[in-house]
């Protein structure tokens, strides 16, 4: 495969979901921006948020961006950076205004202000009890959020390159100078020289069987940089998001428990009573999935089998047809269509489903991505979104939260970018720097015979949701890692079996199958080296938090077959670490 298209930007913005978009926004003020999405923009995963975007506005009841961050640090088991979190809450506020400005059709109340609603973990006054925070726009706000943006992009004169696959970064002395792609349409490979590159693209839930992600989020920015030496941060933190349709995992959302939807078991039991308290339905995501796979695993599933699949009912049906039509339109259409059940007459059937990345490439409140525990600046190179660890979510995200994270550091990033792109030089590109990508592309298209790489895809899936899912011990991360470990020999020997040049999803396919075992092997390593259990880490051998040995940000290095730990210290600046009660 040649080399055939050499582009020249100031700055490159690889994914088009919220965090990219808004980079793009900021970044295309000052510079000339492009934008590459393996899809078209507005299908980015982004579009899939469904209940809101969480800050203290006010508008419903008293609350304050001060609760908004000790409840997002609470929340992240306390491995949430506070400074971070401070600065993410603060801007929430005006980001959720500045949305408006841009022709965000946000829910309204009867004042015509931004109406809000309850989410998990959010409270008022430090742990209270529960507070409308979450701005929303039925349930389909990420989906809001990405029209908006897209449509500010093209009157920014913002490039797009849509269908464009990243390959490959190119890295000079430590100094980032652009990105090597594939032209879907076409199968051509192009350079993209930048002064600045941002990496947002998003999630990579599909490492897992069971998972509320699009099929397009495979983790591609994080295992680019993983293959240059970049350490990914914390990822032994993966969140399952309580309430996946039962068996397929599509995301029902948190905000039917918002609008007060309740769990119940097979005596109909409110069970999230026994489990918390003061929140009940709607404690952190952590607390609620464990909860529910407890009542599974001890008979009290729906079926009462104790096995894994069984399921628990959330139940709506007391919201009445008219607030679920009016602010949850598309789960309603979601269960039908799924479930072939109306979710005002029926419980609706769920489990627990993989849903968020808390780790992801190390960056600092600018989106700049770190190399080191020393905090050391990669030049040019950014990072936003859930493919970025800046970190605000620490071991457990807060719902409402990831909506707000890509929208206050995607526009921070872009607004560094602005200034940085100003001094930075803009080189001459090498075509050999595509020649890793070249070698990967090609060896997987040489027509020799090899096995096609889908078995190696389900067993991934299958190892990942069984060894490194909601409940971990050493014995089962042991057999995940070795597992892991010789798939990514097989891999060596995949080869693609359509030769194609337009469209070929089956290449498509390999290259995100390489980048999810890429990150795998750094998920479940990172989290059979971490002996404790903390937010989404939770440990049948390590039962306890452990603060003493553990309230550290651990950062992966992939070294060939291997992945080699380093950690460093946790901001803890504003409140000190407590136990967790809801
Ligand atoms: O439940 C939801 O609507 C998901 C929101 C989120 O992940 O923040």
């Amino acid at each position: 495969m040649e080399v055939l298209v050499i582009h020249q930007f100031d700055t490159v913005i690889v994914g088009s979901g919220g965090a990219g978009l808004y980079a793009a926004l900021e970044a295309s003020k000052k510079s000339k921006t492009a934008v590459l999405s393996k899809l078209y923009p507005v299908r980015s995963h982004t579009g899939a948020a469904q209940g809101g975007i969480s800050a203290a506005l006010g508008n419903v009841e008293e609350d304050k961006a001060e609760w908004h961050a000790f409840d997002t640090v609470k929340g992240g088991d306390y491995l949430v950076d506070q400074q971070a979190a401070k600065i993410l809450t603060e801007e929430a506020i005006q980001a959720v205004y500045d949305l408006e400005n841009r022709g965000l059709p946000f829910n309204r109340t009867l004042e015509e202000k931004i109406d809000q609603r309850r989410f998990g973990g959010h409270t008022r006054n430090f742990g209270e009890g529960p507070v409308k925070r979450a701005c929303y726009a039925a349930d389909r706000t990420g989906h809001m959020i990405l029209q908006t943006l897209y449509q500010q992009c093209i009157k920014n004169d913002v490039s797009f390159f849509d269908e464009y696959q990243v390959l490959d970064l190119i890295l000079e002395k430590d100094v980032c100078k652009g990105v090597v792609v594939v032209e879907l349409a076409t199968g051509e490979m192009h350079i993209f020289a930048a002064k600045a590159v941002l990496f947002a693209t998003g999630g990579f839930g599909r490492m897992f069987k069971i998972t509320s992600n699009a099929y397009a989020n495979t983790g591609d920015g994080p295992a680019v940089c993983a293959r240059k030496g970049i350490p990914i941060q914390d990822m032994e933190f993966f969140q399952f998001h309580p309430t996946g349709i039962m068996g397929l995992g599509i995301l029902i959302s948190e905000a039917v428990r918002g609008e007060g939807g309740i769990l119940r078991n097979n005596s109909g039991e409110r069970f999230m009573e026994r489990y918390s308290p003061t929140l009940l339905d709607l404690a952190p995501r952590d607390i609620v999935a464990r909860s529910i796979m407890t009542e599974v695993l001890d008979g009290k599933g729906i079926r009462g089998d104790g096995k894994i699949d069984d399921y628990v009912y959330l139940d709506a049906t007391h919201l009445g047809k008219e607030v679920l039509m009016k602010k949850l339109p598309d789960i309603t259409d979601f269960c039908k269509t799924y479930l072939g059940i109306d979710p005002a007459d029926k419980p609706i059937p769920v489990l627990p489903t993989a849903h968020y990345a808390m780790g992801g490439i190390p960056t600092d409140v600018h989106g700049r991505v770190l190399k080191d525990k020393n905090n050391t600046v990669v030049e040019g190179l950014y990072a936003a979104g859930e493919c970025a660890c800046v970190s605000v979510h620490g071991a457990n995200r807060l719902g409402t939260n990831s909506l707000l994270d890509l929208v206050v550091f995607g526009r921070r990033a872009g607004q560094h970018i602005a200034e940085y792109v100003k001094s930075a030089t803009l080189s001459e590109p090498d075509a050999s720097a595509a020649d890793a990508a070249k070698a990967w592309i090609g060896r997987m298209t040489d027509g020799r015979e090899g096995p096609h790489g889908g078995h190696i895809t389900d067993e991934m899936q299958t190892t990942m949701m069984e060894k490194v899912g909601i409940y971990r011990n050493e014995q089962k991360m042991e057999q995940a890692v070795q597992e892991v470990q010789e798939l990514r020999k097989r891999y060596l020997n995949v080869r693609v079996q359509d030769s194609a040049k337009s469209f070929n999803t089956d290449l498509l396919e390999m290259i995100e199958l390489g980048n999810l075992l890429d990150l795998s092997l750094i998920t479940a390593t990172a989290a059979l080296k971490r002996q404790e259990s903390r937010g989404a880490h939770s440990r049948e051998d390590y039962s306890e938090r452990d603060d003493d040995g553990w309230l550290v940000h651990s950062l992966a290095y992939l070294e060939g077959d291997s992945v080699r730990l380093d950690y460093k210290p946790v901001d803890t600046s504003i409140w000190e670490p407590k136990p967790r009660t809801y």
